[in-house]
């Protein structure tokens, strides 16, 4: 508790502070993600592309059998690379050699897609309003748009982690002509209901609406971005001379995502950090929050007068998940302190056509070990490519 809350107020305290410190890692922290998919054997191509509202994205794809494209979507303040991170037993890798035709879309605002056509995201404000939402609507339809146009495919395969699970349902609820552009989407550690998270996840989600009026009070917009002072100090603090390991990981990270020390050595802490965070909106993360509270998967609530303007209702509408029709399965853990068993049984008593749902074995398998797990290659993937071969 006591270690939480240190940490908590380190990073708000952050985000005011301004300081700038070096990294001192192993080449992996270092290499992004075309370096890192070279040097475990896949050659990459970058897409630049624009969605709807301008922003400019960034797709990465490592080309296989182009009539299976699959489509990765990241989590919360992740980007791309996390599908690579742990190289050859990572999943993007893994799906390359089985000459799948590997596509990793990046959320706008994190560190590969933080431009836009005509918004600065260093001045304007204007840049960091969006929330899952907008992510869904716009830029996860055109990355879908995008692989079909290249790939000349009329269909593709989707897997998609946390609150890349979100972009999905919302993208699948509001624009439904695009579930059927899907063949099958894997949700890893599904995220829609969030009123049934655990300890500690559930007390962060409590002082939640706390800092998001401090942030906004201080004018802070954009959170944990990889060059931000914010993160240059998260990455002093977590730094193996300072005992990272264990401040940041074992007392930090755990305690919201679900413990599990065997699956992150003390090693590969360091690359993680390497990698993450990537940035995202404030708007973003309270859109969850509001998600949490509200024990509803609604729309971003503006409050009353911009709701009436923009909905032409006090409150934000509800998703209808019976619009979600694609073929879904769902990956869950016991140990997932974010995705909970109990959040995840709403989510699949609402949705028409879960055609699986998978429970890791292994009791202790937490929140992140599905990107960044030691032996989530022999635990989860053999699961995880039986239901992408059925589906291809
Ligand atoms: C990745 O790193 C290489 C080598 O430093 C650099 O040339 C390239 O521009 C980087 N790519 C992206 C997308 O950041
Ligand atoms: C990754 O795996 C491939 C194939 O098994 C192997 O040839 C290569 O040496 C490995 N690369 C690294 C850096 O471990
Ligand atoms: C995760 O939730 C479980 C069940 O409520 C709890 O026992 C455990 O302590 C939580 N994990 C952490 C690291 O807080």
């Amino acid at each position: 508790m006591n270690q939480f809350f240190k940490l908590l107020i380190l990073i708000s305290a952050s985000e005011v502070l301004a300081q700038s410190t070096s990294r001192d890692y192993s080449e992996d922290a270092k290499l992004n993600f075309t370096g890192l998919a070279n040097k475990y054997g896949q050659k990459t191509e970058e897409y630049d592309f624009i969605s709807q509202e301008g922003y400019i994205l960034k797709m990465f794809r490592i080309p296989g059998d182009p009539t299976r494209p699959v489509l990765f979507i990241h989590g919360a303040v992740d980007s791309a690379d996390s599908f690579v991170v742990r190289g050859n037993t990572s999943l993007a890798v893994a799906l390359a050699r089985d000459n799948y035709d590997v596509w990793v879309t990046n959320f706008r605002g994190s560190k590969y897609s933080r431009r836009h056509a005509s918004l600065d995201p260093d001045a304007d404000r204007a840049y960091w309003q969006f929330s899952a939402h907008e992510i869904g609507f716009y830029d996860i339809a055109a990355s879908i748009d995008l692989v079909l146009r290249i790939t000349g495919e009329k269909r593709l395969s989707v897997i998609a982690y946390s609150e890349g699970t979100t972009t999905m349902y919302v993208l699948g609820s509001t624009r439904p002509e695009y579930n059927d552009k899907v063949k099958i989407l894997i949700s890893l550690s599904p995220i829609c209901y969030l009123h049934n998270t655990k300890p500690f996840m559930s007390a962060l989600l409590k002082t939640g609406p706390v800092l998001n009026t401090l942030l906004q009070a201080i004018g802070t917009e954009e959170l944990l971005g990889a060059n931000s002072a914010t993160t240059a100090i998260v990455n002093e603090l977590c730094n193996p001379k300072n005992n990272g390991y264990v401040t940041c990981l074992l007392n930090g990270l755990f305690l919201l995502t679900g413990s599990n020390a065997k699956e992150i050595e003390p090693e590969f802490f360091p690359v993680i950090l390497g990698h993450f965070p990537a940035g995202t909106s404030r708007m973003n993360l309270n859109h969850l929050l509001q998600i949490s509270h509200k024990k509803k998967f609604v729309r971003y609530d503006y409050g009353p007068i911009r709701n009436m303007a923009v909905y032409n209702s006090l409150v934000p509408p509800e998703y209808d998940l019976s619009r979600v029709t694609m073929k879904i399965a769902l990956f869950v853990a016991k140990n997932d302190n974010i995705s909970t068993l109990k959040d995840v049984a709403l989510l699949r008593k609402r949705l028409p056509n879960v055609v699986d749902y998978k429970v890791m074995i292994d009791e202790e398998f937490n929140h992140v070990d599905y990107i960044w797990g030691r032996n989530t290659h022999k635990t989860m993937f053999p699961m995880l490519f039986k239901i992408l071969n059925k589906y291809n």
